[in-house]
């Protein structure tokens, strides 16, 4: 079988850590928060709820919130590994897309807020736009904080962050892990 555009796509997307501040368009937001309400969902539940923000100074404190969060960690794991890439969380990147998720719904909406982040990050790999998804943004959610973001994020009523993403044009191209076919088992 030959390569198609759709696993051309796949293979390419990577996780970009240097992001040309550019802003990006908001007919290309939609498209890529449309595809993640496209998203397959357990019983067609639904139980994510997506935040395109791209207001800079609401990045920028969501920001300096997580970083002040890990700085204050005894465990240094999480900021050395920031400082180690130039001490930003969100890399520059001018979009973060927040996918909340229904706190009460067990573990079905976090394994559906993956398949939906995954399909914006694919959606945005083939629109020419990079991304990161972003584990470390949640520690901006921590304490007093989440009900802060909660609300300034418009989650719906008892929604949490499920994951963020970083969505932007890249400084530098980047290249995605390398693919390892030994986890794969055929019988
Ligand atoms: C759930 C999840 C959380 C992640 N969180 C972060 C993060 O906070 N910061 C970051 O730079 N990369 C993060 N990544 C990106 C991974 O490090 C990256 O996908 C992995 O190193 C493979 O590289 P690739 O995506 O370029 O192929 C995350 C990825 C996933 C799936």
């Amino acid at each position: 079988m030959q390569m198609n555009e759709t696993l051309s796509v796949i293979r390419n997307r990577y996780s970009c850590r240097a992001f040309d501040e550019r802003p990006v368009g908001d007919d290309i937001l939609r498209l890529i928060a449309e595809a993640g309400v496209q998203s397959p969902s357990g019983m067609n539940t639904q139980k994510w709820h997506i935040t395109v923000v791209s207001d800079k100074s609401l990045l920028d404190e969501i920001e300096g919130a997580g970083l002040a969060e890990m700085n204050a960690m005894p465990d240094k794991t999480a900021i050395d590994r920031i400082n180690s890439r130039g001490g930003r969380l969100f890399y520059y990147a001018p979009v973060l897309i927040a996918v909340s998720i229904d706190a009460t719904g067990g573990d079905l909406p976090l394994l559906d807020c993956g398949i939906c982040v995954e399909n914006m990050t694919i959606a945005a790999a083939s629109l020419g736009l990079a991304s990161c998804i972003c584990g470390l943004a949640g520690f901006a959610f921590q304490g007093e904080n989440e009900k802060k973001f909660n609300e300034k994020l418009k989650f719906p009523p008892g929604y949490i962050l499920g994951m963020s993403i970083l969505i932007g044009y890249e400084k530098n191209p980047g290249k995605p892990h390398e693919p390892d076919s030994g986890k794969i088992t055929y019988i």
